[in-house]
């Protein structure tokens, strides 16, 4: 027999053929992954039976894919989150809160070197929506408060947009780092937020469509916590009053982050300054792990 006669043909031995092809991976983590990837990838293609037509349209989709990535845009992610991928590992990497905050997902809006506000300042730089005041206090597990932890904070105004999805809104618009105080305190005022669409216009959405799914996800703001010595947090919290708290388009609602917001009037005695007509204050406490 020849060595092109005696090449791997059936479904199996192609199968069994490739994951071999890495067996001299000298990163031990390196093969194990891309061993596995290979098994489910070619158990999957075998459980649904896949066609030729159904693998090119594959390659089409992650061709449009890279093709609609860009700095602003990342299409990628996207699919991770909307296909549970991103929720998933999540779960892997903090399979039990310890008495923390629990984390999800950070989503495609947050963009680095966001201004370095002070306690209780407005992230509101152009005006609209409901004012919100969240405050609370970051504490370690043992109850102690934190003090000096950065705060990141970002969310979408009440059109549904983050700034970086607009190229009219100041740069700074709706997000901020705030730096907690001796006792552990930290306060903000933003907007109360809305449910949005995830961007559909993509592959992703289309995937949404022709499965019949929605697009929207309940109304949060998100928040990443960071101070020395502490596992670094990244959550959101959610309006208790929201829509799609229940069917949230990637899988990120916990319910221990779903929190009130409480509806204010002016001349309330806690109104922050510069608020006129109603406003929500929002209690969030949040807890830290050891790093
Ligand atoms: C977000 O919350 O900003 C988000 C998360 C996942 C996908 C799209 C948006
Ligand atoms: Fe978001």
């Amino acid at each position: 027999m020849t060595a092109i006669e005696s090449r791997p043909t059936s479904a199996a031995a192609i199968t069994a053929a490739a994951v071999a092809s890495f067996e001299n991976c000298p990163d031990p983590r390196l093969r194990t992954i891309l061993q596995a990837l290979v098994t489910h990838l070619h158990a999957f293609a075998t459980e649904v039976n896949l066609t030729e037509d159904e693998w090119l349209e594959a390659i089409q989709i992650l061709t449009k894919t890279g093709h609609i990535t860009d700095d602003k845009r990342q299409e990628f992610i996207l699919w991770s989150d909307a296909l549970g991928v991103s929720m998933l590992v999540d779960a892997l990497a903090h399979p039990n809160a310890n008495g923390a905050t629990e984390s999800t997902v950070l989503g495609p809006f947050w963009t680095p070197n966001a201004p370095q506000r002070a306690y209780g300042e407005s992230l509101i730089e152009e005006p609209g929506g409901t004012p919100a005041l969240v405050r609370g206090t970051i504490r370690n597990t043992r109850g102690e408060p934190i003090a000096g932890a950065q705060v990141d904070v970002w969310q979408n105004g009440d059109d549904g947009l983050y700034t970086v999805q607009s190229d009219e809104l100041p740069e700074d618009h709706l997000r901020g780092i705030y730096t907690t105080r001796e006792d552990g305190s930290y306060a903000f005022v933003g907007v109360r937020p809305v449910p949005y669409t995830i961007p559909h216009d993509g592959p992703v959405g289309a995937m949404l469509d022709a499965a019949r799914r929605h697009p929207w996800r309940p109304a949060h703001i998100h928040m990443i916590v960071t101070a020395p010595g502490y596992q670094r947090l990244q959550t959101h919290i959610f309006d208790s009053t929201s829509s799609y708290l229940d069917s949230d388009a990637v899988f990120a609602v916990k319910r221990s982050l779903i929190r009130e917001f409480q509806l204010r009037n002016a001349g309330d005695p806690e109104t922050p300054t510069g608020v006129t007509g109603q406003w929500c204050l929002v209690e969030n406490d949040m807890v830290l792990e050891p790093a």
